[in-house]
């Protein structure tokens, strides 16, 4: 059976060089747009999403990562820790799930509008905070970093790594 979710999903791959083509307003909208809709934990949308699109911008983030893949537009997603969901039992928070969620939508969308992303774990959350002024119930979870592929942009080998079902689901 032919499902297109499945030929986006598995069509996206992480894009590490970007051309420099700036990405269109609008598109910038729709993206956002998939963040907005993505569901989190009681509906309590913490997100808090960041668009970077400024030359000052981008350069603000550079200080607060290691990998540079010429993006021209980042997303950094956080959310606010005063605004999620927590679980009484355990007192666990729904906020990095939450933003993971809002940030897939985010890649996915992307991705069916042409537009190529990398999600960056490997940030320096301290420096983040100090360098975008954020105060201390705003935790960073991703930087989505974006842009129009380069020509030479391909997948990395670790794109076609995937582990047999069998290894991943359990059926009881
Ligand atoms: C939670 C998470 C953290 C990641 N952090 C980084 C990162 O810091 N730098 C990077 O280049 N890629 C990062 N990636 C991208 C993964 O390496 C990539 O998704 C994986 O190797 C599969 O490749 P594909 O996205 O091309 O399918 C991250 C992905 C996820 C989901």
């Amino acid at each position: 059976m032919k499902s297109d979710f499945i030929e986006l999903s598995s069509s996206r791959f992480s894009v590490r060089r970007f051309s420099d083509k700036k990405v269109e307003q609008e598109k910038i909208d729709i993206i956002l747009r998939a963040g907005q809709v993505a569901p989190t934990a009681c509906n309590n949308q913490p997100q808090k999403i960041y668009v970077l699109q400024s030359a000052e911008a981008l350069k603000t983030l550079q200080r607060c990562k290691y990998s540079n893949f010429g993006e021209t537009l980042a997303f950094l997603i956080c959310y606010d820790s005063s605004l999620c969901w927590i679980r009484e039992f355990d007192g666990k928070p729904s906020g990095e799930i939450d933003a993971a969620i809002v940030a897939t939508h985010m890649m996915l969308e992307a991705w069916e509008l042409g537009i190529g992303s990398t999600w960056i774990m490997h940030f320096i959350p301290d420096a983040v905070k100090i360098e975008f002024n954020l105060s201390e119930n705003i935790i960073p979870v991703c930087i989505l970093v974006m842009g129009y592929p380069a020509q030479e942009a391909a997948p990395s080998v670790l794109h076609s790594r995937k582990k047999d079902l069998k290894d991943i689901v359990t059926i009881l």
